[in-house]
């Protein structure tokens, strides 16, 4: 059955959890709607983990929908989602909507996410109005990185919990179909969970949240520079891969691949005619 913005909200309604990962790419996006994820998010951390800058600032609208096409090629029943990226929507409300909107017309988008409180809910409100679902993040918003002064749990003392909620709340105002809360302490983030009619998606943010999402090189052990205290290892997918790429490396040096039963084949006579 095809996830969207209404099953997200009746699976709130019913108390049923919702589960989402981030994929770039067809095949992994194809794999991840087979196993049955709820929703797909072509994570603006496309520019940590698959293009290799040390931050999100430089992905680019480009960047965003090339990835976001492929990953459209296989996906079926989840719901993708689109992160708007750095300076995408931060710079108008015009902007927002033109470029979330070509996010949903080029790449296929069912929703788009973008970063911030009160001060984006014009934003959340004019690309909710063009018919195009939004989902906020919260907590520890990756594209703020240099105002927060680096990768750190939020809403740890009073006032900036307070925040935390008064942001929610705005932006559930504002028309957002969820939220992400990222890095931020489990009991803010049930407090939080329950006051909303919206779903929240919990990155680091405990298990009282509506739904998870994880970087899947994360949860796969792929990406070992850096790892965050609230991802789990499913898998050490990395160790497998380096090994599988060591063995190859191996046979072919070794000359012992490819065999025969990975050869084509010719009939002798014609080879014996070539000159
Ligand atoms: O870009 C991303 O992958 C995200 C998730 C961490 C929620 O925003």
């Amino acid at each position: 059955m095809k996830n969207t913005v209404v099953t997200f909200k009746q699976a709130k309604d019913e108390g049923k959890k919702l589960t989402m990962l981030t994929a770039y790419d067809y095949s992994m996006a194809k794999l991840m709607d087979e196993a049955g994820v709820n929703s797909i998010l072509v994570g603006d951390s496309l520019g940590n983990v698959i293009l290799g800058y040390k931050d999100t600032l430089s992905v680019t609208m480009d960047d965003m929908i090339h990835h976001g096409k492929a990953v459209a090629r296989g996906v079926n029943n989840a719901l993708l989602v689109i992160d708007m990226p750095f300076m995408s929507y931060q710079t108008s409300v015009y902007d927002a909507v033109v470029n979330a909107g070509r996010l949903v017309k080029e790449a296929g988008a069912n929703a788009v996410k973008l970063e911030g409180g009160a001060v984006v809910c014009p934003q959340i409100k004019a690309v909710v109005d063009a018919s195009i679902p939004v989902m906020g993040h919260l907590g520890l918003t990756p594209q703020s990185i240099n105002a927060l002064g680096g990768y750190k749990t939020q809403g740890r003392n009073e006032a900036a919990a307070q925040k935390l909620v008064e942001d929610a709340k705005a932006i559930e105002a504002a028309g957002a179909c969820a939220l992400v809360l990222e890095c931020v302490p489990a009991k803010l983030a049930g407090h939080i969970t329950e006051m909303l009619s919206i779903p929240t998606i919990g990155i680091g943010a405990g298990g009282l949240c509506d739904g998870q999402v994880l970087v899947y090189q994360d949860m796969l052990g792929m990406f070992s520079d850096f790892t965050p205290k609230f991802v789990k290892r499913y898998v050490q997918l990395g160790d497998v891969m380096k090994d599988a790429f060591a063995l190859y490396c191996k046979e072919v040096q070794e000359g012992t691949f490819p065999g025969a039963e990975h050869e084509y084949g010719i009939s002798e006579e014609i080879i014996e005619r070539l000159y």
